[in-house]
């Protein structure tokens, strides 16, 4: 018997990838802070689906967390063929506005929790017949954004470490992809403290969490290296890498910053 982790499985995109592999009659193992969040979606995905569902109430902005994931993992001899890196938020405004601590806290848990948590579990996944690694990126990865400046770099990073350790892992049964959301209706804007002009524009191009989180299942099963989910992200990502770069960094610094 095998389980998908998911990382961040308490509410947004995470939650709603819960269910969909939920539906596909995937076992679950949901890891967050929120215990009671955790405990309420494992009920309700239990109560409707006849899989195995488990969670972990942890913190991933600490740097052993990953080893008490994979502990927690092998003490309950849970094996894991899916493991989907989605926890993470963002902290808009200047970069002189956030202490040192409080960068280190979101790096760890949009980049070094997601490659420990990788490094720690790629041997369990090689033994799997078939395995899955998906990183949950940004289309804040293709360009700087000024006013989300270093969660924009943390996008890029998980992006370039899924897409390395894609080739790598080519001749294994281990495949790595990524999804890159754009504006999703998720808490994601009020833990990143986004302003109003930035608001509103995701507003009008928000996509709903449970057709990302179907777009992002769909690309990991078919071994995609990157999905853009929804047209409006696509053309926003073909025009990063169609205007000068200076263009759209003064555009993010107006929705982002005034
Ligand atoms: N929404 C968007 O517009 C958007 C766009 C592009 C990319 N993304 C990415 O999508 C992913 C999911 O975000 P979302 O939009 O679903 O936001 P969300 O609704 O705020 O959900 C974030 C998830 O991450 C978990 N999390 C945050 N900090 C954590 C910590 N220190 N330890 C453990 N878990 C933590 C949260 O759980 P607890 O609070 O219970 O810990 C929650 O389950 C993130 O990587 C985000 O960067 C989002």
């Amino acid at each position: 018997m095998s389980y998908a982790l998911i990382t961040g499985a308490s509410k947004g995109i995470g939650k709603a990838m819960a269910l969909e592999l939920a539906k596909r009659k995937h076992n679950l193992l949901l890891v967050a802070r929120s215990e009671d969040l955790l405990k309420s979606v494992a009920k309700k995905i239990t109560q409707q689906y006849a899989i195995k569902v488990d969670y972990l109430a942890i913190d991933l902005s600490l740097s052993n967390s990953p080893k008490q994931v994979y502990d927690w993992c092998i003490a309950n001899n849970y094996t894991i063929d899916v493991l989907i890196n989605n926890a993470g938020y963002g902290m808009s405004g200047t970069f002189d506005k956030y202490s040192l601590a409080e960068d280190s806290n979101m790096m760890q848990v949009n980049m070094t929790t997601p490659v420990g948590l990788c490094q720690l579990f790629l041997p369990m996944l090689k033994q799997q017949s078939r395995a899955y690694i998906l990183n949950v990126a940004s289309t804040a990865a293709y360009q700087a954004v000024p006013g989300l400046t270093l969660y924009a770099a943390t996008k890029i990073f998980i992006l370039n470490f899924s897409r390395g350790l894609r080739q790598e892992l080519k001749n294994s049964s281990v495949s790595v992809s990524s999804i890159c959301p754009g504006a999703t209706d998720t808490e994601f804007s009020t833990r990143a403290n986004v302003g109003n002009n930035a608001l509103k524009t995701a507003q009008k191009v928000n996509m709903n969490p449970e057709k990302v989180a179907q777009i992002a299942i769909d690309g990991m099963f078919k071994n995609k290296a990157e999905t853009i989910p929804g047209l409006i992200n696509k053309l926003n990502v073909f025009a990063a890498w169609l205007f000068p770069k200076a263009l759209l960094e003064r555009v993010a610094m107006k929705l982002y910053l005034e």
